[in-house]
């Protein structure tokens, strides 16, 4: 491993939030605050990748070294880092992507009429790690799952499910960890084994995580 784990290497990163827009105003979107993928890119040009941040609107600067991509949506999201994988060694998706968005996006802002109900109807999202997981030759992945109940039986099915090579799990349930927090702790698991990593600041978290990408990925 040694200081710089990640020497060389091409890492990309999702992070933050999508926006889906309703109509020219309103937009459906998350808490994410891109903390955590923020503190991944910082730590991932420390360890001395090349680093890609692919992100969605935060108040956050980039971190110094990495190139960063600002997105909207999912489907923005998902075009920016198709454009840009084919040398990727590294992905990550740490960005909490909407699932779904609006069929359409109203040419004019919806006016308040005399009903009581409006129906938005949604459509499903592109899953982008999956897809990325999906290639004929894909780079390590590891994905994040934020759970609120069976932490551990849902991060195994996604790791199954999605083709990851590693996922990483926060309980969301519980409070002063996760979203738009500035510590976080998490639960990781990979076809063979597992490792918790224990409550502490996201940049640390990030550092310790990384570490252990390194390894995994190098034993691929
Ligand atoms: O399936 P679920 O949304 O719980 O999976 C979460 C993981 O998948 C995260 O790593 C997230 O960044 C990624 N994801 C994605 N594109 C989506 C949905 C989730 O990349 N449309």
């Amino acid at each position: 491993a040694g200081k710089r784990p990640l020497q060389g290497l091409c890492v990309m990163i999702t992070a933050g939030p999508t926006r889906e827009a309703i109509d020219p105003v309103r937009y459906l979107s998350n808490h994410s605050s891109g903390k955590m993928g923020y503190a991944l890119a910082q730590a991932a040009v420390e360890a001395g990748a090349k680093v890609t941040l692919v992100s969605g609107p935060v108040s956050l600067d980039a971190p110094l070294g990495c190139e960063r991509v600002l997105i909207q949506t999912a489907q923005q999201m998902h075009n920016a880092v198709t454009e840009r994988i084919a040398k990727t060694d590294i992905f990550i998706g740490c960005a909490a992507v909407s699932d779904y968005r609006p069929s359409l996006c109203e040419e004019q802002k919806i006016k308040k009429t005399d009903k009581d109900k409006l129906t938005l109807t949604l459509v499903k999202n592109p899953d982008i790690l999956g897809d990325v997981a999906a290639l004929s030759h894909p780079p390590f992945t590891l994905g994040f799952a934020a759970e609120t109940q069976q932490v551990k039986q849902y991060a195994q099915h996604k790791l199954v499910n999605k083709k990851l090579d590693m996922i990483a799990a926060n309980d969301v349930s519980k409070q002063n960890i996760g979203f738009n927090s500035d510590m976080n702790a998490l639960n990781v698991y990979w076809a063979t084994g597992e490792t918790s990593l224990p409550i502490t600041d996201k940049l640390n978290l990030a550092r310790q995580l990384l570490e252990l990408v390194a390894a995994k990925y190098k034993e691929k």
